[in-house]
């Protein structure tokens, strides 16, 4: 015989667990993370109330590097934040390949919070222009992958490339120093691309290879809080918004500058130690950033990171929805564009880069702004443009303020930080609009 007290008690447990069920669909995730003993996903405001905002990504070639720059060009106009862009003299990167300068900063982008155009990279030259609160992010990519792309993609385009018989990888590979010229013009893009993109030596005597690569690696490590690895670049994305203390949808992305599937190559393991060996410094450089990321990973814990990639993936494809009403905009090869403003820069017409038209009609009564929309497909040149006309007539009015209303006013400089917006607990990320990142810094 059941006492009453008892079925009463196994009521209220039915009734828990049947309500707990009947939620199921949007059982938040702060709850399942705090099942997990997760992180939470929106940082405890009273540790972290704060958006890093002063961060320097390294842009290096061919890693999903665009993707990850659009994101942080999206965040800085959304918090207004200043990103350093270049000189007209040179072009849309910091005049890379020379070696990184406060000079190829254009004035009326200083001083900024966020570095991320493509430049090779010098650390005391960055101290000169970022607060010294600064964050430093770059990104790897797996060296065959790597190095496969940079063939096809420079093949009509750097000189040690275009003197390969039938632009073949397969002849390349068997004796590249029967094409390759150390100091020729564009020889980066040849031989340990990352290296150079990291400030280092590419050419480094074969017997001196190891010991470089272990000191450089650890130079890197020192001053890098974070080396993402493109292989793993959801993963990565969530050690970034960690980092950052950033929310979710300020991740939020879609791929850019990707070649057609098509115009991929498949390597074989004779290739691959090839390239491994051509590249032999980008390639401990890799084993060593991967093993690190991994590291990080496990001490996130891997079901929470795997929870969280499931749910910024989930947030992407609403955030795909409601911009351009369930597809993706349509791939396209860069030439078949017509929007110029979503056009991709190719290196030859070979190369089939491509990127995406905008549909007609893009949804408008979604959350997310047809502006906002555009950005996250708009490749780099087209963006960089725009942001660097935003800046100077921003750069204009303060002067004005500063110095012709308030002539002993002093310029504001970057504090680093900006407030986060503030979350209601228990209340699920996803049902938050994209549109509440706009109020960081003006609430609580
Ligand atoms: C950004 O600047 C614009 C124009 O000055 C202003 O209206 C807006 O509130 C600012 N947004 C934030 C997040 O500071
Ligand atoms: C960073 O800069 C601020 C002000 O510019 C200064 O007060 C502070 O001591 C510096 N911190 C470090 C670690 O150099
Ligand atoms: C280049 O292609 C031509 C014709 O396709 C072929 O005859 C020739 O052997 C190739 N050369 C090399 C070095 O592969
Ligand atoms: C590479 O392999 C994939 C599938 O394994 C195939 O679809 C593709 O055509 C191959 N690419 C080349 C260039 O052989
Ligand atoms: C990266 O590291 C992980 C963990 O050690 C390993 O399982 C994976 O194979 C590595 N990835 C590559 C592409 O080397
Ligand atoms: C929007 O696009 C969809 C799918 O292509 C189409 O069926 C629909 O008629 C379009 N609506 C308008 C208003 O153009």
């Amino acid at each position: 015989m059941m006492s009453q007290k008892k079925i009463f008690l196994i009521l209220v447990a039915v009734s828990t667990v049947s309500l707990l069920l009947h939620q199921g669909g949007h059982l938040s995730w702060t709850m399942e993370v705090f099942r997990m003993n997760c992180p939470s996903l929106n940082p405890p405001q009273t540790s972290t109330t704060f958006k890093h905002t002063n961060v320097v990504f390294l842009k290096t070639h061919k890693t999903a590097s665009s993707t990850v720059q659009n994101i942080f060009f999206r965040f800085a106009e959304r918090n207004n934040l200043t990103v350093a862009l270049p000189v007209t003299h040179c072009d849309h990167q910091f005049c890379y390949p020379r070696i990184f300068s406060s000079h190829f900063v254009h004035p009326h982008t200083m001083p900024p919070n966020i570095v991320t155009s493509h430049l090779r990279f010098s650390r005391s030259e960055l101290q000169r222009i970022m607060p010294n609160n600064t964050i430093y992010i770059t990104i790897l990519r797996e060296p065959g992958a790597m190095f496969e792309s940079l063939f096809s993609y420079y093949n009509q385009y750097c000189d040690t490339f275009k003197r390969v018989p039938n632009g073949s990888l397969e002849a390349f590979l068997d004796n590249p120093w029967a094409y390759y010229r150390p100091q020729e013009k564009d020889s980066m893009y040849a031989r340990n691309t990352l290296t150079f993109d990291l400030g280092g030596d590419k050419d480094r005597p074969s017997a001196d290879v190891v010991r470089y690569a272990k000191r450089f690696a650890a130079e890197v490590e020192y001053v890098f809080s974070l080396v993402m690895i493109a292989e793993y670049f959801d993963e990565s994305l969530v050690l970034l918004r960690h980092l950052l203390s950033w929310d979710l949808e300020d991740v939020l992305y879609i791929k850019q500058n990707m070649r057609m599937p098509s115009s991929k190559g498949n390597l074989s393991e004779a290739q691959l130690g090839k390239i491994r060996e051509w590249n032999a410094i980008d390639a401990m450089l890799y084993d060593h950033f991967n093993a690190s990321l991994w590291r990080q990973l496990n001490e996130l814990g891997l079901a929470c990171v795997a929870r969280e990639v499931k749910l910024l993936r989930r947030a992407q494809e609403q955030m795909i929805r409601s911009c351009f009403g369930g597809n993706l905009p349509q791939l396209r090869s860069a030439a078949e564009i017509t929007n110029k403003e979503l056009r991709p820069w190719q290196p030859s017409s070979k190369v089939a880069i491509v990127g995406y038209d905008l549909p007609v009609n893009a949804s408008k009564e979604s959350g997310m702004s047809k502006d906002m929309c555009l950005k996250m497909i708009m490749p780099e040149v087209q963006y960089s443009k725009q942001l660097l006309h935003v800046q100077m007539l921003r750069y204009r009015s303060r002067y004005f303020l500063n110095n012709v209303l308030k002539p002993s006013g002093q310029h504001q400089q970057p504090t680093g930080s900006i407030l986060r917006h503030s979350v209601t607990p228990g209340r699920s990320p996803r049902a938050r609009s994209f549109h509440q990142t706009r109020q960081v810094g003006s609430h609580n």
